[in-house]
């Protein structure tokens, strides 16, 4: 007998639970609007948007494989006109990881310097002007008659660099030749 009662019951219960449900709703979207824009008028919108992944799948074409997170090369300046994610995929290059050039063959690991390429992390340059521009001129001509060093550099050190990992690799390579200054 009590589940015919419920049963009669219902539809009416159900329905002033829906009602009941509806205006709590209202409510609440009431107050939840009313809160944003009491929000909104103390403290102005900032725009949060972080376009890390974005820079990633432009410079790395998606292949994640590249991205050596590890690798710290957020202490390095970055030279205008060029971003934070050009250094780091110019440490790669510049490693050989990416697009296999050996500039760390001839200039070392970290661009310290060896008998057959000289330091680039001095800040002095034996050519060019240490600008951005100058730097990647010189990485894309190489060195045919070094001045203090027995051996040539080949352009790109002598593989083919696709344009992104030139400017990736100057962008680094100026970093690294401007890092004293930048501290
Ligand atoms: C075969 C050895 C060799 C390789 C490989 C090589 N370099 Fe060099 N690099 C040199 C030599 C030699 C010089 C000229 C030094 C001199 O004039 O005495 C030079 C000069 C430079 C300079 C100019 C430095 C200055 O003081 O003005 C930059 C920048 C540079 N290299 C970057 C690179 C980058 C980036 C790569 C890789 C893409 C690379 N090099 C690959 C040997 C090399």
């Amino acid at each position: 007998m009590t589940n015919v009662a419920v049963m009669k019951l219902s539809p009416a219960l159900l329905l002033a639970l829906a009602a009941l449900a509806q205006t709590s709703v209202a409510a609440e979207r009431g107050t939840e609007s009313a809160r944003i824009d009491r929000v909104l008028t103390a403290t102005p919108l900032i725009d949060g948007h972080n376009d890390l992944p974005w820079q990633l799948r432009d410079l790395f074409k998606n292949d994640l494989s590249k991205v050596d997170f590890a690798k710290d090369t957020s202490k390095l300046p970055v030279p205008e006109g060029a971003t934070q994610a050009q250094v780091d995929l110019g440490a790669k290059v510049f490693a050989g990881e990416v697009g296999g050039a050996t500039c760390a063959g001839c200039h070392g690991t970290g661009g310290i310097g060896t008998p057959v390429g000289p330091d680039l992390t001095t800040g002095k340059w034996l050519w060019g002007d240490g600008s951005l521009k100058s730097i990647t001129d010189t990485i894309t001509n190489g060195v045919p008659e070094p001045k203090q060093h027995p051996g040539a550099m080949p352009p790109m050190g002598g593989v083919e660099l696709s344009k992104e990992d030139v400017s990736a690799v100057s962008a680094y390579v100026w970093a690294l030749g401007h890092q004293a200054s930048a501290k």
